[in-house]
């Protein structure tokens, strides 16, 4: 993690793993949410990760109450145009409710969660300029954006003199690694954090569809996330993943997590669970060491996606 990442008008150094409340309100009740949050700020977790879109605003409501006290020792981050658009109306109406849930003035990061090519950058980045001048995020972030895309609105951005991108929230796991063609090493290059989602791959990295996907986990419920994560190899790389953890005495569920933090560009992996129980596996992540061997055999699970250039003869 590079030095350089302090977020918040306190300058908080995050810490290597970030908590996602996307379960907060509905997969996860109150009550445990709230011994969620307790378990990651005992584990040293000061990064908390919401949505405008998360369990119709129950997530922010509950994240807001469980910071309140200890607001100042906080990375909040929220994000909004997952539904609508980033135009200028809808980048504000979001966070102004985003905040209201959180019973908040201010988010440390604000990120776009999505790109959106129907408006022009310049609409949504003046906007965003505003709501940074008038105190109600600190830095900016964008979430799924391809690699050319970061980087056409940082030029617009840098251009105007708008907020620039300083934070990415790009998809990344043992079974989704094309981060590593562009994204990654974009995000080293410009110095840019990078705090990546699904590091379980939803739940596939557990080892927990060994047997099927009947009534295990989000794969039942979720079409979008069983079809996402329904080839055939990933279930495989799962298995894999499952038996190399066994030998080295860890859960499935940490080595994955371990395995995405140790990319350099990886400013912290997005953690999240339902319950304590399956929280466990990825708090110990933080503790295991994927030396160089073990790193290899676990990149070497799945194919390691093409380079972003076609004169693949001249890779080193
Ligand atoms: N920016 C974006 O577009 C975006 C998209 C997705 C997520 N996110 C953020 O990233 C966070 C993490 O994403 P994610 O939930 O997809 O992460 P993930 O770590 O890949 O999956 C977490 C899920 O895996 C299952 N699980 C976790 N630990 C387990 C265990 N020990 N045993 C069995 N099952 C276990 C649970 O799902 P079951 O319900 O199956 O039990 C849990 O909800 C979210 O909370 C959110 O903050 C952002």
């Amino acid at each position: 993690m590079s030095a350089s990442h302090i977020f918040g008008p306190h300058g908080l150094v995050p810490s290597g793993l970030c908590f996602g409340t996307m379960q907060f309100g509905a997969g996860a009740s109150e009550k445990d949410s709230a011994a969620m949050y307790d378990a990651c700020r005992q584990a040293g977790i000061n990064f908390f990760d919401t949505a405008y879109v998360y369990t119709e605003g129950r997530s922010e409501e509950i994240l807001g109450k469980l910071i309140a006290d200890e607001r100042e020792d906080i990375i909040l981050v929220t994000k909004a145009g997952a539904v609508g658009s980033s135009s200028a109306q809808n980048i504000r109406e979001q966070l102004d409710i985003s905040l209201s849930r959180l019973s908040q003035d201010y988010t440390d990061i604000f990120f776009l969660h999505r790109f959106d090519d129907d408006v022009p950058l310049e609409e949504t980045f003046a906007e965003l300029a505003k709501l940074k001048e008038q105190g109600k995020f600190y830095h900016l972030g964008v979430s799924n954006f391809a690699a050319w895309q970061v980087m056409k609105a940082q030029g617009v951005a840098n251009l105007k003199s708008y907020p620039s991108i300083e934070i990415l929230q790009p998809m990344y796991n043992l079974v989704k690694r094309q981060a590593e063609v562009e994204i990654l090493p974009m995000a080293a290059a410009e110095d840019i954090a990078v705090i990546s989602y699904s590091p379980l791959g939803g739940g596939l990295l557990t080892g927990k569809y060994r047997g099927g996907i009947a009534g295990e986990g989000r794969f039942s419920w979720d079409e979008k996330y069983a079809a996402r994560y329904g080839q055939d190899w990933m279930h495989k790389a799962a298995t894999s993943l499952s038996e190399i953890a066994d030998q080295a005495g860890v859960s499935p569920a940490a080595l994955a997590v371990a395995w995405v933090a140790k990319h350099p560009a990886i400013t912290a992996p997005i953690i999240s669970a339902r319950n304590i129980d399956q929280l466990s596996p990825s708090l110990e992540a933080a503790r295991i060491t994927i030396d160089a061997e073990m790193y290899t055999q676990l990149n070497a699970l799945v194919p390691t996606p093409p380079p972003a250039t076609d004169r693949l003869e001249e890779q080193g």
